[in-house]
């Protein structure tokens, strides 16, 4: 489904960019990750892709990092050979109630999620618009839609993202490109791993499918986007969160 297409997955070393990265080369992409701490879990994937046959290049870089983004994405084009497929899915949390939320929690949580996903798609804008079919995909979060006690900064990077989506939806139309955003609810993931037992009851709880979502249930959507199927789906937000924010 995925044959001859170059996939760009942020944050593509662990959790929902893994899954995703894994499942676009599956599907026949060959794969850029890009990542920012840890080589050895980068390495890994990579040698998973590898032994599918695909190819798969590696890059430690901060999306937040404007210049750093743009040196990425011309090192990508010119060592992959193109990107058919951007997700910008690297985030981060630094939760608190906003009565102690501190400044620099705020605009770092803004900066990797929200500017992190200006930052690649800018960079890429003009590559995109030439490649034919090409794919945008936003990993959002349904805190965006919802909000969230203690996660204002998390929100409004979130919510924020779907604006974005929506707009450069909007502009890239014309070109055949799309632009879509995925809003997953709670995900087993090193992200959600470090909530308490009580904590996750409580998710639980409040999830019609009284259960958390797996990589593979948003890993299968973003495919599903990038292909040429979802031709005409664009400026969307599809939940994957086992109907909790419906
Ligand atoms: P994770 O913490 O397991 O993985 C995050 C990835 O982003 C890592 O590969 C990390 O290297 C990368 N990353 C973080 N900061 C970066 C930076 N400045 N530059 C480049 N890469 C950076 O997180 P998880 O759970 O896989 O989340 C992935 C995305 O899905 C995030 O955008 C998150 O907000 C979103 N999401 C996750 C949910 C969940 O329940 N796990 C629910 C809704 C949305």
């Amino acid at each position: 489904m995925l044959s001859g297409k170059i996939a760009l997955v942020t944050g593509g070393s662990r959790g929902l960019g893994r899954e995703i990265a894994l499942t676009m080369a599956r599907q026949g992409a060959d794969v850029a990750i890009v990542y920012n701490a840890s080589d050895a879990a980068a390495q890994q994937v990579q040698q998973e892709i590898e032994a599918m046959g695909r190819r798969c290049c590696i890059y430690k870089c901060d999306v937040a990092d404007f210049d750093a983004a743009k040196t990425l994405t011309d090192t990508v084009i010119s060592e992959m050979g193109g990107v058919d497929i951007l997700v910008n899915n690297a985030g981060i949390v630094r939760d608190g109630l906003l009565l102690s939320m501190k400044e620099e929690d705020f605009d770092r949580v803004l900066s990797v999620n929200l500017k992190g996903a200006f930052n690649l798609t800018k960079s890429l804008y003009r590559h995109l618009m030439k490649r034919s079919g090409a794919r945008i995909i936003n990993i959002s979060s349904v805190v965006g839609l919802m909000g969230n006690a203690g996660q204002a900064n998390y929100a409004a990077a979130k919510a924020g993202l779907i604006g974005f989506t929506k707009s450069v939806a909007r502009e890239l139309a014309a070109r055949g490109v799309t632009c879509n955003a995925i809003a997953p609810g709670f995900i087993e993931t090193d992200m959600t791993g470090a909530l308490s037992d009580k904590v996750r009851e409580g998710i639980a709880g409040q999830i019609p499918m009284k259960r958390m979502g797996a990589p593979a249930d948003v890993a299968a959507l973003a495919a599903f986007l990038a292909s040429p199927a979802a031709g005409y789906i664009t400026g969307e937000v599809i939940r994957v969160d086992g109907g909790m924010a419906m």
